[in-house]
């Protein structure tokens, strides 16, 4: 009799081969969406100096950064703007000229394979960096009225701010943008705009909502990217509280409720739990943000030879598939399309 069950798991670990065949989670280009930050300009390619290896891309070279995205195998870019001015509303935010539209036509136009999502939100074009309107700013007396409103100091009015959603959503969709993705964890974001784009003759077009998006330090990397923190105030009115996870829960619900076609959480790594009780509860399609600050922390720590970068990189979005996500959002999508080819 051996002393210990005859179950041997070192068996299916000889060779790479055999870890190949019995291994329960793959990784594969398909899983990706590459996060792109477009400005205006011409010949623009700006490094982000705390995202090494992601780039301030004008629209002129759009195109080709798509192009070499897509022969990647990678299927989709998620956008993000940097408007020429900013103001309360964030009136570029809608333009049929703004940076975004502009970005999406030369994206469409080019690659029309590759799937456009932007990111839906305001505090990139707003003066005062939230995500929505902020009470008294419209009318450039901050303070007074949400003040009088016993309302904390920037605080984003909800239903208002509905409205602009709505129409920025359909300023994308009439660019081109095959999905749209609200960030800004307003309530009813996403019923605001299925019904607009329905209205609008674009009922085809579907929405990813960040329906799970904490008010995380993670994005820290993200904000000097957009040059978009807020200038008073914090997010934490808005974004969910780190320790809830069954609130996102009943967020993810809602979203469906209200038509969200694929859900988002947002950070990934430290809510792998949240990521994996909402794949378990929902049959919709999940995705999962992995952020700036996910990405410059790994990044730093390789860049100083404390950790190998490669290695790191694919068993962190590795454990972002086995917790559940379908679809990944990441700045690491080139390198770990290209080292997903070395390994094949
Ligand atoms: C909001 C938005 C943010 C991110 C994506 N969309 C910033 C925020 O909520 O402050 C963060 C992404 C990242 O950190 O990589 N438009």
């Amino acid at each position: 009799m051996s002393p210990f069950p005859q179950y041997r798991p070192r068996r299916l670990r000889i060779n790479s081969t055999l870890r190949r065949m019995v291994r329960e989670t793959k990784l594969s280009a398909s899983d990706f969406v590459y996060p792109l930050f477009v400005c205006h300009g011409e010949g623009v390619k700006r490094e982000i100096p705390s995202m090494p290896g992601n780039f301030h891309w004008s629209i002129d070279l759009l195109a080709k950064e798509a192009a070499e995205i897509a022969a990647l195998g990678i299927p989709g870019v998620v956008l993000f703007g940097l408007p020429a001015s900013k103001d309360p509303v964030g009136q570029e935010n809608f333009a049929s000229q703004g940076v975004i539209q502009q970005a999406i036509r030369a994206v469409k136009e080019d690659v029309p394979d590759l799937l456009v999502i932007t990111d839906i939100c305001l505090c990139e074009y707003t003066s005062h960096g939230h995500c929505g309107l902020i009470k008294g700013q419209e009318w450039g007396d901050p303070d007074v009225l949400h003040q009088s409103l016993g309302l904390p100091e920037g605080y984003v009015l909800n239903d208002e701010t509905l409205e602009i959603l709505a129409e920025v959503a359909v300023s994308h969709a009439e660019a081109g943008a095959d999905i749209v993705a609200p960030s800004g964890m307003i309530d009813g974001m996403v019923g605001a705009m299925r019904s607009a784009l329905d209205a609008a003759g674009y009922a085809h077009i579907a929405i990813l909502s960040y329906a799970a998006k904490y008010a995380s330090s993670f994005y820290g990397p993200f904000r000097d990217a957009c040059q978009s923190p807020p200038q008073f105030g914090d997010r934490r009115s808005h974004q969910m509280d780190p320790p809830n996870a069954r609130e996102a829960l009943r967020e993810v619900a809602l979203d469906i409720e209200e038509g969200a076609d694929i859900v988002m959480v947002k950070p990934a790594l430290p809510y792998l739990d949240v990521i994996r009780r909402v794949r378990d509860t929902f049959d919709y399609p999940v995705a999962a943000y992995s952020v700036s600050g996910e990405y410059a922390m790994i990044k730093a720590a390789a860049q100083r030879g404390w950790i190998n970068e490669r290695g790191v990189a694919m068993e962190a979005l590795t454990s972002i598939k086995r917790a559940g996500a379908d679809v990944i959002l990441t700045y690491w999508a080139k390198d770990a399309a290209r080292w997903l080819r070395e390994d094949a």
